[in-house]
């Protein structure tokens, strides 16, 4: 039988018959890829790097395409679905586009199937052909969930099966409107020899579904799985040849989810929904704010931080804790936020602020669950862990703040500063500390310390002099004068 199958190398695309640990022309090691060897064409031309050239070269005859001024190409509006999820909508830029390819990732359970049932029940109910394809349950299964959720999730038909071609061939029939691959790590080629979620077959199979999305018009929404270290598994490889990839993130344990768009071909990747699971499904969370603001403690080592999610302000509390240590590597635990970040603001706080911790574990946490990827933490950070240090409540909370904090002790500007200041007053936060040019309505400070002594100073003179409070009162805290000379 003809070999229809092929082992690529993805470095150096060399290729091999069999699979071997260590690539046979560069030598890399486990980068062979086995793909399926794509029927020759009749009158296929010979392009620069193709396989098999044409003797001699010489162009096959035939009109030859010309390049056209962009301003002449033809235009058509997108024509969107909406999803019947604002959230969602929004994420996606106005809704799903026909014959488009979105790639959704999350680790599991954190509701990729539920939010793709509901998506689905939606759009059926507003009359759109759909077909939820499920690799990882069975059709019972997928009938108990959509039991839960709004009456349309019932309407969806289902197909339970992981083989491609079986797939492909409803799909052809079928033509719906929008279809759910759950997932496309579990559909397998039978022409691939590798196991269903390997890099060849998932590669594979995103390739002939977006084949048959682009041709009828389909959009697809192809359900992800995440590794451990946060990658989508395998479907790296997916990123580039999808429209949109969102993930859902989120811990399992709590009820919120945050939908964030990382690539985007029909819409800003700036945007993220909020979701909170309950029993009858995903709800959207749309006075996130003022749900955090009233839960925000108050005490010592908590601070409201005006951030942006996108382009949709968002306010969240920063919580902070700081202990003595018994270990000679202290802790520095958070979560919400990036790692590094926390240890570049505790090198700031230490230098400029006074604020020593290198004795003590420090615990960083967005209240929530909710996740803050942008520098405008920063002063949050830093004046939830001197407050916590301290052990006093900053002057004056609830109170908001925003502003990243540079390597020198200056509070540098972030983007949409007036946005931030609305939010925080629109829910009764005044005095919110931010950095220079914010606006009127802001506590301007230019420095670490200026924020400091307005955040934690201990008299009005503190505060009108500007004047970093004494922290010597802190159990952990180390207090001097001048900053140490560097060696
Ligand atoms: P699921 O959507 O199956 O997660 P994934 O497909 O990402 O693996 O379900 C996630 C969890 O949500 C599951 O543990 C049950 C819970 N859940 C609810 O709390 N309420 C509901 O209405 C539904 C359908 C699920
Ligand atoms: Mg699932």
């Amino acid at each position: 039988m003809a070999r229809t199958t092929v082992h690529v190398c993805s470095e150096c695309g060399a290729q091999s018959a069999k699979w071997h640990g260590q690539c046979p022309g560069c030598e890399a090691w486990n980068t062979l890829v086995e793909e399926a060897i794509a029927p020759q064409k009749a009158g296929a031309r010979g392009r620069p790097g193709a396989r098999t050239p044409r003797p001699g070269g010489e162009r096959a005859p035939g009109p030859r395409q010309a390049p056209t001024p962009l301003r002449e190409v033809g235009s058509s509006p997108v024509s969107r679905m909406s999803t019947g999820i604002g959230e969602l909508d929004r994420v996606l830029g106005g809704g799903l586009v026909p014959g488009s390819l979105v790639l959704l990732g999350g680790s599991p359970g954190i509701g990729k199937s539920t939010l793709t049932n509901m998506v689905l029940g939606h759009l059926a109910q507003s009359g759109h052909r759909t077909l939820y394809v499920s690799g990882e349950e069975s059709a019972e299964q997928v009938r108990l969930r959509a039991e839960r959720l709004a009456p349309g999730a019932l309407q969806v038909p289902v197909l339970a099966e992981t083989d491609l071609d079986e797939v492909l061939d409803t799909l052809a029939a079928e033509e719906p409107q929008a279809c759910v691959i759950d997932s496309v790590q579990t559909l397998g080629a039978a022409d691939l020899s590798g196991a269903p979620g390997s890099v060849g077959q998932v590669r594979e199979v995103a390739a002939r579904i977006m084949e048959i999305a682009k041709s009828r018009g389909i959009a697809v929404i192809l359900v992800g799985h995440v590794t451990k270290d946060g990658a989508l598994a395998g479907p790296r490889v997916l990123e580039h040849l999808v429209d949109c990839v969102l993930q859902f993130e989120g811990e399992r344990e709590r009820p919120y989810r945050e939908l964030r768009a990382l690539k985007n071909r029909f819409g800003s990747t700036n945007e993220a929904g909020l979701f909170e699971m309950r029993q009858g499904g995903l709800v959207e969370v749309l006075d996130a704010s003022a749900r955090f603001v009233a839960e925000a403690t108050r005490a010592p080592g908590s601070v409201v931080l005006a951030a942006m999610e996108g382009s949709r302000p968002l306010l969240v509390e920063v919580q902070a804790l700081v202990a003595p240590s018994e270990l000679e590597h202290p802790r520095r635990v958070v979560s919400g936020l990036d790692r590094n970040r926390l240890a570049l603001v505790l090198a700031i706080l230490s230098r400029h602020g006074r604020v020593r911790t290198g004795n003590a574990d420090v615990f960083v946490n967005v209240v929530g669950g909710v996740r803050v990827d942008e520098p405008g933490c920063d002063l949050a950070v830093a004046l939830a862990v001197a407050s916590a240090s301290r052990g006093v409540p900053i002057r004056g909370t609830p109170r908001g703040c925003f502003g990243e904090l540079g390597l020198t002790g200056e509070l540098r500007w972030v983007g949409h500063p007036e946005r931030r200041l609305e939010e925080a007053a629109k829910h009764g936060l005044a005095g919110v500390i931010a950095p220079p040019d914010s606006g009127g309505a802001a506590c301007e400070a230019a420095t670490l310390r200026e924020a400091l002594a307005l955040a934690l100073g201990s008299g009005p003179e503190d505060v009108r002099a500007r004047r970093l409070p004494d922290l010597s009162t802190s159990p952990v805290t180390l207090v001097r004068d001048t900053p140490e000379p560097v060696e």
